[in-house]
């Protein structure tokens, strides 16, 4: 029987959970199993996005039968040749003969290599920026070799701003019905499988899935749909945020990751030993048996934290076998960034910490924290003080220095470095729109300082206005204003139509889709918002760069249980995350709107042309200087290797293995 979910009114999920595969790709656990996903477009034409692996071919079949409903299929993008996903690929074309295979002339050639089929007369080839209208949409075709293969490409449609993202932004796990990550707590729940999933399939290629976030980067998106895992309708900057972190091998949390290789468990206490002292010290530690827990899992945290540390006994006059294959496997996926302390163990000639070493010096910017702590055979007392040492050097870097005692300050000076602006985010206040009425035209602006400050009755509430803001003068003018509470759900957008604009130049109201207005004619938000409150001004104080209002409340109704939008949540899951590595030029950026005054200097009394706030609410941003870098870069892949003269005759790309004849002149 068919088991689909509708994504959009004509985007079907068409794919399939598989909770019976032990190994991915033959050699990563997948204990919750994993998701086959595949979609189908219901435009004038149809579009299947991918098909799945063999495992799942029959719910398949049959959730695309279901979802044409007797209709034909007239194109097949693919997006990504590996089995996972195009295994069912012959029996889809040979299903549907009129269906059109819409692919790059990389997945052409694999296609062939994968089926004894004559496709020829049925592809339509596609490159880099083309596109193809299928009806009300219009799929454009962005190329992203080696997130994982080098034919990978994503496709964009800009109708309904949809992002397909083959392998990019999947997670290990079956979704076990649940479509889209907002149907679950993925950050709390799946963030550990999407990272082990990254890191083991794509980790390597961080640099080529910077340039496929560089290119997502200029489009606008509301859904994302990867391959694998769940569909993303909200708060994807959030897991973008992750992407950023580990593409670049920039660590996600300031921790230690100590895996040890321990046979009798002597290396083990010396491990158990240091984790203690860690942990007294207020670091957090991961720590994990190299012979019992799978590497994927220690490389995933070797991903996430700062500073690893690996024990190993040596073994066959090299290091012992599950640390090996760990140390291989990091080294496989080119972790950087990171420190590295080192524990051998040798009962006569110890090389477990050379060999750990060597393993690992390959790997850019690896820094060895101190000398190697060599046991033998047995950790001894008096080398407990090493461990204290080691202990010590890492908390030095990692856990929080109690701040030295101030010198002498006179009482009640204000110091601007002593006020760190991001304190004011972490208030739990709430945000609104303020809207008010004069002269037959309405007024409206977002603020974030409405709060009861009296519970007598008539309840009194105090706002404050930014001066500069046009709504400020009109509040003063008209005397009285509503206050619409907004909720959670509320979309950036509507911050950016009340918040970013101002009602000197644009009528804010003019194209709303509400026109609710309260008892005292002034506009109310009845959407995105729980509670309107309509007030009368009773008393005004000059805040030098802000007016504060305190105001009866004269009306108030609940609109909705909607859980109310703070301040801390705007900033966290509403306001869109910085693109990746923009190309930096000396500027001033707004804390508040994000808007960039471009730059060296601004003047004392500049306030943003968007939101009205000062100069001390603009961070001064300062390009940092780079040298250029001489090089190469592969034009199948994207590879960048460094070289001031000429690239050798036998020269071979690391990551796809193109010789120097796929490679062009390159500055970084
Ligand atoms: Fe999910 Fe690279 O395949």
């Amino acid at each position: 029987m068919y088991c689909t979910r509708k994504i959009r009114e004509d985007l079907i999920w068409v794919g399939a959970d598989d909770r019976r595969l032990s190994c991915f790709e033959g050699v990563y656990g997948v204990p919750d199993g994993v998701s086959y996903n595949s979609y189908l477009l219901l435009d004038e034409k149809t579009v299947l996005f991918d098909t799945v692996d063999k495992a799942v071919y029959s719910v398949f079949l049959e959730n695309l039968a279901h979802a044409l409903s007797g209709r034909p299929l007239d194109y097949l993008v693919v997006q990504h040749m590996e089995p996972d996903h195009a295994a069912t690929l012959e029996l889809v074309v040979q299903r549907y003969p009129e269906a059109k295979i819409v692919c790059n002339a990389k997945t052409k050639t694999m296609i062939a290599q994968f089926f004894p089929l004559d496709l020829a007369e049925r592809m339509v080839l596609v490159k880099e920026g083309e596109s193809l209208c299928t009806g009300r949409h219009t799929l454009h075709f962005v190329m992203a070799p080696m997130v994982h293969w080098p034919e990978v490409m994503m496709t964009y449609d800009s109708a309904d701003k949809i992002l397909f993202t083959a392998d990019a932004f999947g997670t290990f796990g079956a979704l076990n019905g649940r479509l889209f990550a907002d149907e679950t707590d993925f950050f709390g729940e799946h963030l550990d499988e999407a990272r082990r999933y990254y890191t083991n399939i794509v980790g390597k290629y961080g640099p080529q899935v910077q340039a496929a976030l560089k290119k997502a980067a200029a489009l606008e998106i509301a859904l994302v749909c990867p391959l694998h895992g769940f569909v993303w309708r909200s708060h994807f900057g959030d897991f973008l945020e992750k992407y950023l972190l580990w593409s670049s091998y920039t660590p996600e949390e300031k921790s230690v990751m100590l895996a040890y290789a321990s046979v009798y468990g002597h290396t083990e206490n010396a491990a158990n030993i240091l984790a203690a002292r860690l942990a007294e010290k207020g670091v957090r530690v991961r720590m994990y048996d190299t012979s019992v827990t799978p590497a994927s899992y220690i490389v995933s945290d070797a991903f996430r934290c700062s500073h690893l540390v690996f024990a190993a006994t040596t073994y066959n006059a090299g290091v012992f076998v599950t640390m090996e294959n760990l140390l291989h496997d990091i080294a496989a996926h080119n972790l950087q960034n990171r420190k590295v302390a080192l524990i051998e163990n040798g009962s006569w000639a110890a090389t477990s910490g050379k060999v750990m070493k060597e393993l690992l010096s390959g790997l850019k910017n690896i820094e060895f924290l101190g000398e190697t702590v060599t046991l033998k055979s047995a950790l001894r007392e008096d080398q407990l003080a090493e461990l204290d040492a080691l202990a010590e050097a890492i908390a030095a870097e990692l856990a929080p220095v109690p701040a030295a005692a101030p010198a002498e300050a006179p009482a009640g000076q204000f110091s601007p470095e002593a006020v760190d602006n991001k304190v004011f985010s972490k208030f739990s206040y709430g945000v609104e729109v303020l809207t008010t009425r004069v002269d037959g035209r309405d007024y409206g602006c977002i603020i974030n300082t409405a709060g009861q400050v009296a519970s007598c009755d008539p309840k009194k509430i105090t706002i404050s206005c930014i001066k500069k803001n046009h709504t400020c003068d009109m509040v003063a003018k008209a005397g009285r204003f509503n206050i619409s509470i907004l909720t959670e759900d509320a979309p950036y957008s509507l911050f950016q139509h009340f918040g970013f604009q101002s009602g000197r130049d644009v009528d804010k109201f003019a194209d709303l889709p509400w026109d609710e207005r309260s008892s005292n004619g002034i506009r109310y938000i009845p959407q995105y918002t729980n509670a309107v409150l309509s007030c009368e001004i009773i008393d005004v104080k000059d805040v030098e760069t802000q007016v504060l209002y305190i105001a009866n409340v004269v009306e108030a109704r609940v609109l909705s249980s909607a859980p109310s939008c703070t301040y801390g949540y705007y900033h966290a899951h509403i306001k869109p995350k910085k693109n990746p590595a923009p190309e930096q030029k000396e500027c001033w950026v707004c804390r508040v709107c994000g808007y960039v005054h471009e730059g060296a200097d601004m003047p004392d009394d500049f306030s943003c042309p968007l939101c009205k706030h000062g100069k001390e609410d603009f961070e001064h941003v300062k390009p940092v200087e780079k040298k250029k870098e001489k090089g190469y870069v592969c034009t199948v892949c994207g590879h960048f290797e460094p070289c001031e003269g000429e690239l050798g005759e036998d020269y071979v790309c690391p990551i796809c293995h193109h010789g120097r004849e796929d490679f062009e002149p390159a500055e970084r």
